[in-house]
C-alpha cells in the first residue's frame, strides 16, 4: 500500500517534547502516513521491566520507520547494565541491522553567529559523518567487569570483521560520488590493530571509486581539524566510537547540539531517525528544547525509506525559513533573536511549510 508506518518511540527526557513537533510538521503535510506509539528506554523498564520490550520489537520490525526521541536519565543510570535505556536504544539498532548512521552537520547561514567558532571558519559548512552502528567496541565481546588479582578491572573489545568494514566503506563513498568527491576515513592505527585493518579495507575499495579522493587521518588529529578548519571535509567514515564523539563536536560547528539530525539504515532502506543528542535531562519538562534536530530527523525519513525527496525538502526550506524569521530556540539564541519554546518552534516550522 501506498500509506508507510512509522513507529513513534518518544523516549525519555525532552524525547516526547521534541517527537511531538516532529509529528506535527509530518501531519501539516497531509502524506499518506500513519503512526503508531510504543515504549523504549527508561519509559520502556518503567512499564515492563525491559529497555526494548517485545511489543516494541514487533512494532518496530512491521513498520516502514523509526523516529525515535532519545532515552536515558539519571533515574535508571544506577540500573543493572542490561536495563540501562541506553541498551535498548543499541538493542534496536542491532536488531534493525542499521550498520550505516548518517548525520549530516550543516551550518544555516542564518545561525553562523550561533556556532562557538568565528563565523568565517563555520560559513558554508556541510560534512557527512557516515558512523559504523552495529560493531566497534559497543558491541565486542568479551566485556565486563571482574576480579583479578584481587582487583577489578573493566574490559571491553573493540572489534570489526573487513565485512563489516566494507559495507559502511561502500556506503560512505557513494554518498561522497553524490557530494563533493572527497572522503577521508578516520582511525587510529598508528595504536589499534582493528583500526589497521580498517584502513586497509578503505584502501582495497578506492579503486572501485576512481572519481572519489580518499585520505585518511587519525582521530585525535581529526578531533582537532573538526575545529581549526572543518570546511576541508566532505565526507568522513569512522567506527562507532570514534564517530560517536566526532559526531557531537561537528554538531557544535553547526550552533547547537539541537541542530543535527540522524538517519540510520540498514541493506533495506528501512531506517531509524533521531536527532544525534541526547535525553537533555537537565532541560526536560520545560518546553524548551530545540525540536529542529527532531524536525530534521524527519525531513531524512521521507527522503531516504520512502523516497520523498519533495516533502523532504519542503521540511529544510521550512527550517530555513523560519531561522531566518529569527525565531530560535535558547540554545541557538543570539542577543536580539526572538527566543521561543519547543511547542513554538514547530508551530513555526509547520507556518512556514505553506
Ligand atoms: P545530551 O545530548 O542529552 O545533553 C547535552 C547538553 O546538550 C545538555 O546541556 C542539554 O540540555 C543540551 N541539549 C541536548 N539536546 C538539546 C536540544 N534538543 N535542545 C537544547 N539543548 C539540548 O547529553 P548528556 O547530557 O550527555 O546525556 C543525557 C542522557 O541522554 C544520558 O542518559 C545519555 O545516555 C542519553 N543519550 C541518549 C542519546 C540517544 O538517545 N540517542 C544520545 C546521547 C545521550
Ligand atoms: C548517540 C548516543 C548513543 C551512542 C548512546 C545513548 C548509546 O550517544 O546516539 O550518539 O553512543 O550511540
Ligand atoms: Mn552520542
Amino acid at each position: 500500500s501506498v500509506t508507510k508506518k512509522v513507529c513513534l518511540l518518544p523516549g525519555d527526557g525532552i524525547g516526547p517534547e521534541i517527537v511531538a513537533e516532529a509529528v506535527k510538521v509530518l501531519k501539516a503535510l497531509q502524506l499518506p502516513l500513519e503512526f503508531e506509539t510504543a515504549l523504549l528506554g527508561g519509559a520502556a523498564v518503567d512499564a515492563t521491566g525491559e529497555p526494548y520490550p517485545e511489543a516494541t520489537q514487533t512494532l518496530a520490525r512491521e513498520a516502514d520507520a523509526v523516529l525515535l526521541g532519545a532515552v536515558g536519565g539519571p533515574k535508571w543510570d544506577t540500573l543493572p547494565r542490561p536495563q540501562r535505556p541506553e541498551r535498548g536504544l543499541l538493542a534496536i539498532r542491532k536488531d534493525l541491522n542499521l550498520f550505516a548512521n548518517l548525520r549530516p552537520a550543516i551550518l544555516y547561514d542564518e545561525l553562523a553567529a550561533a556556532s562557538t567558532l568565528k563565523p568565517e571558519v563555520v560559513a558554508g559548512l556541510d560534512i557527512l559523518i557516515v558512523r559504523e552502528l552495529t560493531g566497534d567496541i559497543y558491541f565486542g565481546e568479551p566485556r565486563g567487569i571482574e576480579m583479578r588479582n584481587g582487583e577489578r578491572v573493566g574490559f571491553n573489545t573493540m572489534i570489526y570483521s573487513e565485512a563489516e568494514i566494507r559495507r559502511i566503506g561502500r556506503i560512505a563513498f557513494e554518498a561522497a560520488r553524490k557530494r563533493r568527491k572527497h572522503l577521508c576515513s578516520v582511525d587510529k592505527m598508528n595504536v589499534l590493530e582493528t583500526t589497521q585493518l580498517w584502513r586497509d579495507v578503505m584502501n582495497e575499495l578506492a579503486p572501485e571509486y576512481p572519481d572519489v579522493t580518499l585520505t585518511h587521518m587519525l582521530v585525535d588529529n581529526a578531533a582537532m581539524q573538526l575545529v581549526r578548519a572543518p570546511k576541508q571535509f566532505d565526507v568522513i567514515v569512522t567506527g562507532n566510537m570514534f564517530g560517536d564523539i566526532l559526531s557531537d563536536e561537528a554538531a557544535m560547528l553547526t550552533g547547537s547540539i539541537g541542530m543535527l539530525p540522524s538517519a540510520s539504515l540498514n541493506e533495506t532502506g528501512k531506517g531509524l531517525y533521531e536527532p544525534c543528542h541526547g535525553s537533555a535531562p537537565d532541560i526536560a519538562g520545560q518546553g524548551v528544547a530545540n525540536p529542529l534536530a527532531t524536525i530534521l530527523s524527519a525531513a531524512m525519513m521521507l527522503r531516504y525509506s520512502f523516497g520523498w525527496e519533495d516533502p523532504a525538502r519542503a521540511i529544510e526550506r521550512a527550517v530555513q525559513k523560519v531561522l531566518a524569521q529569527g525565531l530560535r530556540t535558547r540554545d541557538i539564541a543570539a542577543p536580539g533573536d526572538t527566543v521561543v519554546g519547543t511547542a513554538a518552534m514547530g508551530d513555526a516550522v509547520v507556518a512556514a511549510l505553506a
